[in-house]
């Protein structure tokens, strides 16, 4: 930025430089979050969804927060390149001055951004990349998704207990896939059971046809699946025409298999099938009521899966780190303000803890069950407050 360029933008930097208070705080109105997320490309419903859930959690809430009014910043990061979302975060901090980041669709984009957020000192909140490690990798990363070990343990250990006792792993091949075949190996393992062969499937352009008849020729008694966000309708539709069911082989997974936003396409397959996540749209609480509600009000179309939740409850976790700060732009601040906040989400209670800064929540066994001529993820076991990192 030179002289002749003063903007607004400029000038409030220049007073903060000098220490010039009142201009500084005339400047602080408005506090901008830049929101990255795939909006196009091979993972757009997990942008679509949480872009939706945060318009939806503003205006149910208004969008100000400890006299702050947000604004929010979207960019899209077309989920499969780290330098372009590294790119964008730079951006948005040095350019737009952002003072929080937000979203992150897929584990490489939100390792790729973590630098900038340590570097800027300004908070970024992980709403979907769901690899335990991703917190560690900076002090100003908060995390509102959840983690593949949290939903795969309680998995492995239901499958353990009812009438599995052998396993084959099938998982995409990226971090939160490898996190998910270390988890269920080792739950699954401790309590009696056995894996007999451990699958992974390509991230880009994946064809599931020869994994699936590798599973139906080992004939394991279960099929732990997990894939990203929006992938689960391709490889259950392949499990179908394989014939797996017929062979008795049953299929779990994590709840991103039976993601909402596509399961009620999913049809007759998927019925009866168990997995276990830490949100189904069907969960049965006034927070979800009013959290379907405010999305249909943006979305009328759609339903909000696990994403959409990740998204409201991130924006939530800013509107309160905000209100606890008094509006502050520190991001040491406001990082510490969040802190061992806890509150009731739409799937029930959470906590972002203060030594790991990661979620721990309720996780659920649940079973696709048709209702109402809807497929629904049907909640029927309750393991309370999962640490993040089980
Ligand atoms: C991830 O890349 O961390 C990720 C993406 C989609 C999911 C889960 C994890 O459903």
């Amino acid at each position: 930025m030179t002289h002749l360029t003063l903007t607004r933008r400029g000038l409030g930097a220049v007073a903060l430089a000098l220490g010039a208070p009142s201009v500084a705080r005339a400047q602080s109105g408005v506090f901008r979050i830049g929101l990255i997320l795939p909006m196009t490309g091979p993972f757009a419903s997990t942008g679509r969804q949480i872009e939706a859930a945060v318009r939806a959690y503003l205006r149910q809430h208004g969008e100000s927060f400890g006299g702050r009014r947000v604004e929010i910043l979207l960019r899209d990061d077309t989920g499969t390149q780290p330098d372009v979302t590294r790119r964008l975060a730079q951006e948005l901090v040095v350019r737009e001055r952002v003072k929080a980041l937000a979203g992150f669709g897929l584990t490489p984009l939100a390792l790729a951004a973590a630098p900038i957020a340590t570097e800027a000192k300004v908070p970024m909140v992980v709403m979907a990349a769901a690899t335990s490690i991703i917190p560690s990798r900076s002090p100003f990363i908060l995390r509102t998704s959840f983690t593949l070990p949290q939903a795969t343990k309680p998995m492995a250990q239901w499958a353990a207990r009812n009438g599995i006792r052998s396993a084959v792993t099938m998982v995409t091949d990226y971090a939160p896939g490898l996190d998910a075949e270390k988890a269920f190996k080792e739950q699954f393992t401790a309590d009696g059971g056995q894996v007999t062969a451990e699958l992974r499937t390509p991230l880009r352009n994946p064809d599931y046809a020869p994994f699936l008849q590798r599973v139906r020729d080992a004939a394991p008694q279960g099929l732990f699946i997990f894939v990203p966000s929006g992938e689960g309708a391709a490889v259950m539709k392949q499990f179908a025409e394989r014939g797996l069911a017929q062979a008795g082989v049953r299929p779990i997974g994590t709840g991103d298999v039976l993601d909402d936003d596509i399961l009620n396409d999913m049809g007759d397959p998927v019925l009866g099938m168990v997995t276990a996540h830490h949100y189904s749209a069907a969960h049965d609480s006034a927070e979800n009521r009013a959290f379907l509600e405010a999305f249909r009000g943006i979305a009328p179309n759609a339903r909000p899966n696990f994403m959409a939740a990740g998204g409201y409850d991130g924006v939530h976790l800013i509107a309160e780190m905000l209100k606890r700060t008094g509006g502050s732009d520190d991001g040491e601040k406001l990082v510490a303000a969040a802190k061992g906040l806890s509150w009731t989400s739409p799937r029930g209670p959470v906590t972002i803890e203060a030594d790991t800064r990661d979620i721990r929540q309720d996780m659920y066994i649940r079973r696709a069950e048709r209702r109402d001529g809807q497929i629904w993820n049907i909640e029927f076991d309750t393991i309370a407050q999962v640490r993040p990192n089980i």
